[in-house]
């Protein structure tokens, strides 16, 4: 036997130890994991001179924009800023311009993102009322409904608790996982109204106007709703120690919730919002060290199932306080979530085994991501090469993206991604992406 290739000297974090071994590639696929001397022979030969391998990252919370806000991202940077970051699938939000809430428009977004895109990317619907349409998304192959406290994005869904069961009735009976923001509309609408009214635009306004209770009431009131449906629910961007007890009560009754924090909200509090100003503005916003502070308990303990950069990238101008309009909230994460992550692992306050779980394995399941997450036979050859003592600092000038802004920037970061594989092509190496627009691959559930 002869396999396309040989990735050798590698160490895989497995289970609870990590394994010296190599890796045999064929055909884009995973062909066997084993000691050096039973290897079968390659065609080429890559020495990862004992750097570690993850099975290819998985963001499962990716705004890559493009259509008619390439201004913000296309799918060209915001596929290469994944695969420098680390990630080799990504799936991408509906909240697009024009949004993904139809089978016409996932097909055009799709056949765009086709001539761009370096890594794998799957796609999320927006709200769509009819049950044929749903059920023409899910059998094309969404990966999920994501709904929006916002306008034309689910808002009218989620303030009304009938179309709320009967949606997530529908979704479950599609067999379609329902996403959530959790953020109460009404809450949200009236502070926002309340912010056009006294111009007020500042960074501190608008975080004001997303106090912790829009979310605690939203997370409140869904799992109420899941409890009724048993369907199949993931909450986006948790913030709060009392979502995290909402969610783990509502997990013992046994509804099917899973749940995700972002990198910013477990490693920023509200208080950098005076010096980074609009950079470090999102929804759901900043908060206090507490809250920080329980979130990595709730982490460590295993009620958060994975972590989601959702990198949200916006022009620059958009970002800055201005006198007559608000800040577009959202921070561009893709290329600092896996240093900064690496970083704690480095300092002893997160497993590398459950780093993998939240930034692959968990991902992979929860979204039915088909023969990706995990390092084993017959799966595909994605892999994350590690150089987990490689010393950096964040500087936003240098990212793929177009938006080249983070509240993150000087951080000091050990551990860095140096190779990544993407269907067993060496699609990133020292930092330079490889692959050419268009060599990655449509995921479809
Ligand atoms: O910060 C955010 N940015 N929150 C959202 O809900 C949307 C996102 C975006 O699309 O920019
Ligand atoms: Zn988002």
């Amino acid at each position: 036997m002869l396999v396309d290739l040989i990735l050798k000297n590698a160490k895989i974090p497995l289970k609870d130890r990590i394994i010296e071994c190599g890796i045999a590639v064929d055909k884009g696929k995973i062909y066997t994991v084993a000691k050096a001397s039973n290897l079968p022979k390659g065609s080429r030969i890559m020495d990862l001179k004992g750097n570690i391998v993850f099975p290819g990252l998985i963001d499962a919370h990716v705004h890559l924009r493009d259509l008619e806000l390439t201004y913000k991202e296309d799918f060209y940077t915001g596929t290469c800023a994944a695969v420098a970051g680390g990630f080799t699938t990504i799936l991408d939000m509906p909240n697009t311009k024009p949004p993904t809430n139809s089978l016409s428009r996932l097909k055009e977004k799709i056949e765009v993102a086709k001539k761009k895109i370096v890594v794998n990317v799957g796609f999320y619907t927006s709200y769509v009322s009819s049950i044929k349409e749903l059920k023409q998304l899910k059998s094309y192959g969404v990966f999920g409904m994501k709904l929006y406290p916002y306008d034309q994005l689910g808002k009218n869904v989620l303030e009304d608790d009938g179309m709320f069961i009967n949606t997530l009735r529908a979704n479950r009976a599609a067999n379609l996982l329902t996403l959530i923001h959790a953020e109460s509309p009404q809450i949200i609408d009236r502070n926002e109204k309340r912010l056009e009214a006294s111009q007020d635009y500042s960074a501190k306004a608008y975080i004001n106007a997303h106090p912790p209770e829009a979310e605690i009431n939203a997370v409140k009131n869904t799992c109420q709703i899941a409890e009724k449906t048993r369907s199949q629910l993931h909450f986006c961007h948790i913030t709060l120690n009392k979502s995290l007890s909402l969610i783990e009560e509502a997990r013992v009754i046994g509804t099917n919730i899973t749940c995700e924090v972002t990198p910013h909200h477990l490693l920023l509090t509200k208080k950098i919002v005076e010096k980074e100003r609009g950079n470090a503005v999102m929804n759901p916003p900043l908060r206090t060290l507490p809250e920080v502070r329980g979130l990595w308990e709730g982490l460590i303990k295993g009620k958060i199932d994975i972590i989601s950069s959702d990198h949200a990238p916006h022009n620059l101008i958009e970002k800055k306080e201005k006198m007559e309009k608000r800040i577009s909230p959202g921070i561009p994460g893709l290329e600092t979530t896996l240093p900064l992550l690496l970083t704690r692992v480095n300092q002893n306050k997160l497993s590398i085994f459950h780093l993998i779980k939240i930034l692959a394995e968990n991902s992979a399941k929860i979204f039915k991501i088909r023969q990706k997450g995990q390092i084993i036979p017959g799966f595909d050859a994605d892999f994350t090469i590690i150089d987990m003592k490689k010393r950096s600092k964040i500087d936003s000038s240098e990212f793929y993206s177009k938006a080249k802004y983070t509240p993150f920037n000087r951080f000091k970061t050990v551990g860095k991604p140096i190779k990544v594989f993407v269907n067993g092509e060496l699609a990133m190496e020292d930092g330079e992406v490889l692959l050419k627009p268009g060599n990655g691959r449509i995921l479809y559930s």
